[in-house]
């Protein structure tokens, strides 16, 4: 029987309602499949932490999850309003992402049956992509300075960083997805009509990759017009590869047009597997639900089922795939941000309890 060790941090806000959904239904999962065992660290990292001890995490917090044999993270959500959200991300989930090599942050854009997408005319059919962000450079190397504060002759610099090695790795794993997942094409987000160095070096590596793949269709298009088809034409993307600022504006786009923030998963990826990768909903800490026991359990019940993936227990994956289908194509169970009255507990309940069912419908 395989063994994983997680690690875990709840992180702010509706943080501690959600995560214990994805747990137990984890745990649920290792009991049915009887495959695999879970040992799942805690730690209380995050923004309370922040406002007690000065520090969202321990100076060697890299070091802990780097050599505490784990497998991998699951990460609640990070922001806290009695604290800048720069504090709070660059003191937790940035370094974590950067010092453990997560350079692929994998995003599915999907819009689930019984789900109602915002978009008039447009089905579960029409939305099915995928966002593969560049995760560790780009706009948010974390270059830069501000000096001069406050008097006329402030200056503030935010260099962007892309890397030959940095850029060429995010566009193969592009196209690797798209042919390991039956997916047909692979669309750059670029803006090289105006940014003539960095965004002229992404198309040029984009297309030098491409050759590599002929069975996989390649296209670039301009962000801001990416951004409209995503609207008007969500129906002929497929895998979408971006910098890290396009992408992440991008699939909040997708995850909105999807039906509801609220459902949307991530995986942060180190492919090598040199460090562990982490997990996470896309959503924020939501301040102004939390602590009501109404937030979505969705995204992060959907981020097990990639952690899950990526640790190839595939039979638990697609159980747990199944029953997010399933209870939310039935409509019983659905939070208020779906147009339901039920709670994140009954939501991650109703999931748990269609695991192991014979398939329906
Ligand atoms: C995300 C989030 C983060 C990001 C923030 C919280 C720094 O929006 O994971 O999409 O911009 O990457
Ligand atoms: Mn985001």
């Amino acid at each position: 029987m395989n063994h994983y060790r997680i690690a875990v941090m709840a992180g702010d806000g509706i943080g501690p309602e959600i995560i214990p959904e994805g747990l137990e239904t984890l745990q649920k999962l290792a009991e049915l499949t009887g495959s695999f065992q879970i040992e799942v660290q805690e730690f209380d990292w995050g923004s309370a932490r922040y406002l007690r001890e000065g520090a969202m995490m321990p100076a060697d917090g890299l070091t802990i999850l780097e050599q505490g044999g784990f497998e991998a993270i699951l990460l609640g959500p990070v922001g806290d309003p009695r604290v800048p959200d720069h504090i709070t991300l660059w003191g937790l989930l940035l370094p974590i992402r950067q010092g453990l090599e997560q350079y692929v942050n994998l995003r599915p854009m999907r819009l689930l049956e019984g789900v109602q997408s915002p978009l008039a005319g447009k089905g579960p059919r029409e939305i099915d992509m995928v966002c593969v962000r560049e995760n560790v450079e780009g706009e948010y190397a974390g270059l830069g300075g501000r000096v001069y504060r406050g008097k006329p002759e402030e200056v503030a610099v935010q260099t962007t960083i892309f890397t030959r090695k940095g850029t060429e790795r995010i566009m193969r794993f592009a196209f690797e997805y798209a042919r390991t997942h039956g997916r047909k094409k692979v669309t750059s987000a670029t803006k090289s009509n105006s940014m003539q160095y960095n965004m002229v070096f992404w198309d040029d590596v984009f297309k030098e990759v491409a050759r590599d793949y002929p069975g996989v269709t390649a296209e670039q298009q301009l962000i801001d017009s990416l951004s409209a088809r995503f609207v008007s034409k969500p129906e002929s993307l497929d895998v979408i590869v971006a910098s890290n600022l396009f992408g992440d504006i991008l699939s909040d786009l997708g995850a909105s047009i999807s039906g509801s923030m609220g459902l949307a998963p991530s995986a942060n990826l180190n492919p090598e597997r040199r460090y562990p990768s982490l997990f996470q909903a896309i959503h924020g800490s939501a301040p102004d639900i939390s602590g009501k026991g109404i937030a979505n359990p969705v995204a992060t019940i959907w981020s097990v089922q990639m952690l899950l993936d990526y640790l190839g227990e595939s039979e638990a994956a697609a159980m747990l795939m199944r029953a997010i289908e399933t209870v939310l194509r039935e409509g019983k169970v659905h939070t208020p941000d779906l147009g339901g009255r039920s709670t994140t507990r009954e939501m991650g309940e109703a999931i748990r309890a269609e695991l192991g069912q014979p398939l329906k419908g």
